[in-house]
């Protein structure tokens, strides 16, 4: 693995080689999704809760798309207080000054420029042969670094580009001026050990690679993007480009909270560290399906409204008597109030209990097994039985002995 620690994160030399740099697409390439447009003022808010949770970039849209995305990365690069400002462009010399110009009221402001370097793309997308492909990443990163110091050029459908030339066109874009090399998953195809391995060997083989972070980038066509993003970072690379809630082109990129709790989590085998505050992961997740209207599926890791529910008589008898029986993580920890027991016909008697006390039922034994028996009948008609139906369940059983 090389060390970066010298190489510059976010345009700041960092002295830890093991400190994650987290690069927020949502407002670019979550927002390239069909469907998923926000506002101008919903891509302000969305940046202001990005750059308070700690997102080290963010990439606030693609200038030369519209005048609306312009306008919108201009304006987020004026009221970022921490965050780098990133602007996409493509290696066209118009797109980058244009880029520049949103970019430049950022306390700090990079220029992102791409091109295919895949043989498929360079002939029928491009309509380009090799050489030209790159000259044209000598121009572009160029001209970027004539505008800021902080450039990053990326590889498009990087992981089907035949690796000696993706190796040329990475050490012809170090020395132009790059400080952050991208090698995206563009249609998410590689697999984990293909892609931890296709970092290892550009890092080793291209000269002076120590000069520039190394970036993932992943879509999720496999359902792999996160353990891709994973396995990168073991060869060698240290920032991750990711959405909130994985959306994102197609099946959607990396998700940032399934990386940065997979990082916290799993310290134990997965030695870095993100600046990410994950209390605000919750929070984040709400704000984008809220302003985008995609909803978050409800089994979705880390956010998901089941991430941390339990409904199974075994899994509520065991998180009562101890949470890491069912818990890798806490809800605290990224953001949600409380696990919940939810009530329904897989839920035991020790969690029927322990509901009843949180909702000031004290029942003797006798009318504990009478209210449960009852409960099991009403839980298998409905999908969910709620508050208000044990109530009414216990309170029947109460009028019951009266009668
Ligand atoms: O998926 C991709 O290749 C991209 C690039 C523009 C970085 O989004
Ligand atoms: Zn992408």
């Amino acid at each position: 693995m090389t060390d970066t620690s010298s190489a510059p994160v976010s345009g700041k030399p960092v002295s830890d080689r093991d400190r994650v740099v987290i690069f927020d697409t949502t407002l670019r390439d979550g927002e390239q999704c069909p469907g998923a447009s926000m506002t101008f003022e919903e891509k302000l808010e969305v940046a202001a809760l990005l750059d308070e949770m700690g997102v080290d970039v963010i990439e606030a849209g693609f200038p030369i798309a519209s005048i609306g995305d312009f306008e919108s990365v201009a304006e987020i690069a004026r009221r970022t207080k921490n965050a780098t400002i990133a602007g996409l462009s493509r290696a066209a010399l118009n797109d980058i000054d244009r880029c520049a110009e949103a970019v430049k009221h950022a306390r700090r402001g990079r220029i992102h420029t791409f091109l295919s370097t895949s043989p498929v793309h360079m002939k029928y997308k491009l309509q380009k042969q090799p050489h030209e492909v790159l000259e044209m990443v000598v121009a572009s990163v160029t001209r970027a670094r004539n505008h800021v110091e902080d450039v990053e050029w990326s590889s498009e459908d990087g992981t089907r580009t035949e690796i000696d030339f993706l190796c040329r066109c990475v050490e012809a874009a170090i020395k132009a001026g790059a400080t952050t090399i991208n090698i995206p998953d563009t249609v998410g195809y590689t697999t984990p050990a293909e892609y931890q391995a296709l970092f290892r060997t550009v890092i080793e083989r291209v000269p002076n690679s120590d000069k520039a972070i190394f970036s993932v980038h992943c879509h999720d066509d496999l359902g792999m993007a996160v353990a891709n993003s994973l396995a990168g970072l073991a060869g060698g690379a240290r920032q991750i480009e990711c959405t909130i809630n994985g959306i994102g082109e197609r099946a959607g990129n990396a998700a940032l909270e399934e990386v940065v709790m997979a990082i916290e989590t799993r310290s134990d085998v997965l030695p870095y560290r993100s600046g990410i505050n994950t209390k605000m992961l919750t929070r984040a997740s709400k704000l984008v399906s809220a302003v985008t209207s995609f909803p978050v599926q409800y089994n979705k890791a880390i956010v998901g409204r089941n991430a941390f529910a339990h409904e199974s008589g075994i899994h509520q008898d065991g998180m009562l008597k101890h949470t890491q029986t069912y818990e890798i993580m806490t809800p605290e920890s990224v953001g949600v109030s409380k696990t919940s027991l939810v009530m329904g016909k897989h839920s035991g008697r020790a969690a029927f209990r322990d509901k009843l006390k949180t909702m000031g039922y004290e029942l003797g034994e006798n009318a504990l097994n009478d209210a449960f028996t009852r409960f099991k009948d009403l839980a298998d008609r409905k999908k969910v039985v709620y508050d208000e139906d044990i109530e009414a369940l216990v309170d029947q059983g109460i009028a019951a002995a009266y009668d």
